[in-house]
This record gives structure tokens, sequence and C-alpha cells, in this order.
């Protein structure tokens, strides 16, 4: 397999922690080049500390550099005032917190910091030094510090091989009836994303995730690792349990969806995702009920549906994907 240079763009996250950790516990496939933090689940003050917090779980705070992003949405600040919207006072979005809490409890505070750049022109820079094709970007939490790049600069644009993004939904939201959190929360960035023209960009959305969840005795399976990094994702996979079983349905009792290393996990082996569609998107920015939708043109198998501009995976491998993280998590040891 070819290594890839990857940039983790995260709102982090009890599932953001366990797609770093997952990515950080395979160099020989990823070179992550740094991590971005964004308004998202909480606020990004908490966003960044967490990640700060994992990176230096996994030992690799001298190695793998934090950039603070974006605190408020791509276009408009009223909108970001909406009820639900994370605020610097650390409120968030009440449906989350039990799955996520405002900081990663399981790790100790940060001792090191995120670099003095802001994540939106370290993303600039950095892409437009790199050669073309050649930096994969796994955004796992709201499109604002990708949309303000692009907006930026729009060479980057060629720079980028793919993006493999959590988020977005088929027949499955989770915001709102129809809206699914990482686009809700800011669907213009995800629009314009979506539309500047890169080579690839995969969603990796609430239909995918919810088939590929993590049951009591997953979370067991990933304890009895032993190590101090397995037990830390044993501990968010059983919160994140807790926070379901009052928060949305999943498909087994006592279950989770771990969204974000969904796509991690997808790079490294494609065929955990199912039901590959080549569809065209249009994101609902309207501000109504269906506010924050992705709309794919895959119904009725219309003739003239849209040219595709994105590929969604309506569903996902289970057994691969838990056997996967399990796997991966295996490779942890006391250092870690
Ligand atoms: C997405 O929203 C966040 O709560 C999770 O971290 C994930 O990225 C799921 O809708
Ligand atoms: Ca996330």
């Amino acid at each position: 397999m070819e290594r890839r240079k990857v940039i983790l763009d995260v709102d982090t996250g009890s599932d953001d922690s366990i797609a770093i950790i997952t990515a950080l516990l395979c160099p020989e496939a990823f070179e992550v080049l740094g991590i971005t933090t964004v308004n998202g689940n909480r606020c990004v003050d908490y966003t960044t500390e967490n990640t700060l917090r994992i990176v230096e779980l996994m030992g690799m705070e001298d190695k793998v550099p934090v950039f603070r992003g974006c605190a408020s949405t791509y276009v408009s600040i009223m909108l970001g005032r909406r009820p639900g919207y994370p605020r610097r006072d650390g409120s968030g979005p009440a449906n989350n917190a039990a799955v996520h809490g405002d900081f990663i409890d399981q790790c100790p505070p940060s001792h090191h910091k995120e670099q003095r750049q802001n994540a939106v022109s370290w993303l600039v820079e950095t892409l437009l030094a790199a050669e073309d094709d050649s930096i994969t970007l796994i955004p796992i939490g709201p499109l604002t510090n990708i949309a303000h790049a692009v907006a930026i600069e729009p060479r980057i644009v060629p720079k980028v091989h793919e993006i493999m993004f959590m988020g977005g939904g088929w027949k499955i939201g989770n915001k709102s009836a129809v809206g699914e959190m990482n686009v809700w929360l800011d669907p213009e960035a995800a629009q314009v994303v979506l539309n500047a023209g890169f080579r690839k960009f995969t969603f990796v959305p609430l239909d995918a995730t919810h088939e590929a969840y993590f049951n009591a005795a997953d979370a067991a399976r990933i304890r009895a690792i032993g190590t101090p990094v397995a037990e830390v994702v044993a501990s968010l996979i059983e919160q994140r349990i807790t926070g379901y079983s009052t928060w949305q349905k999943v498909a087994e009792e006592n279950a989770t969806p771990v969204h974000d290393p969904l796509c991690v996990v997808a790079l490294l082996d494609p065929s955990v995702l199912k039901e590959v569609e080549h569809a065209h998107c249009e994101i609902d920015c309207g501000g109504g009920a269906a506010y924050g939708q992705t709309i794919f043109d895959i119904r009725n198998g219309r003739m003239d549906a849209l040219a595709p501009n994105c590929y969604v995976a309506l569903g996902a491998d289970r057994k691969k994907y838990v056997d996967a993280i399990v796997n991966i998590l295996a490779r942890s040891n006391e250092q870690h």
C-alpha cells in the first residue's frame, strides 16, 4: 500500500478521538502532516484542547502539529447563533453532550500547545507547497476550514488527491429529520467544498456509520487488548453507548455508531464501504425544514440526474470495520 500524506480536520469529540488514534497507529499507511480543528461538537477551544490531549496520549506531540481553526460558520455569524450551535462559553448541541462530553475526560489536560498559525492559513500554505494530487484530506467535522481555504486560494484544489468526509445522510439525520451534524452546522461550507472541483469527494454518511456500529461486547474486546490507548477507546465507546441510549436509535440495543474512524478505515480498506454510488449532491442551505440536507440525486433511476460531483457510501461492513479497529488498536503498546 502506498503511504498517503494526510491531514485530519476534526472537531474532537469522542469519535474524532478514535479516528485520530486509528490514523496515528498506521504510520505505514498514513503520514499525518497535521491536524486542524474546527467548531463542531463543541466550540473550537474545546475541540482543540481535546485534540492536543489525544495527540499526547499517542506520544506524538513533537511529530504531529495541531492548528486551531474556525470558531464560527463560513457564511453567517447570525446562522452560527441558532440554537444548538457550539459557543465559546462551552455550550453546544444538547443532544450531543452525553455522547462527547465537553472534554475528553479519559485523558489528562494537555501540556503542549497548538501552533501559532491558524488552521486555514496552514492548509493554504501546506497545500500550495505540495505536489499536485499528493495530499488526502480527512474532514470529520464541519467543512468550515476547508471552505475558507478554497475561497482564499483555489489553487490548492489540484493538490488534493481526495477528500474522505464523514458527513451527510441519505435516509438518516441526527440534527434534524434530514440534517446530519457536520453538514447541518455549516451547510454553506459543505456546498462550497463539494463544488470546488476536487478530484474525488466521498461522503461517509450516517447510512454507512449506523450500519457499522459497535456494541458493548466490541468495547470489551477492545479493553481486553490491555493498553492505555485501548482503555481510552473502550471507555469512549461505552460513553457513546450510554449517550446514544437517550438520543438516537441504533440497529442493536447497547450499541453506538462510531462515525469518524470509518473514514480512516475506508482509506485502508475501501471494501469496508458498501453500496457506493457516484452521484450528484446538493446541500440545502435554505434555512427551512430541509436545512443541511444532503440531497443525493439517486432516486427513481432518473436519466436526467445531474452529473456526479461525489461518491456516497450507503452502507458499511460492520464486521470488517470492528475487526479493523480492534486489529489496529492491538498495535498500541505501553509507549502509547
Ligand atoms: C458527526 O458529528 C459529530 O458529532 C461526530 O463527531 C461526527 O463527526 C456525526 O454526525
Ligand atoms: Ca467529528
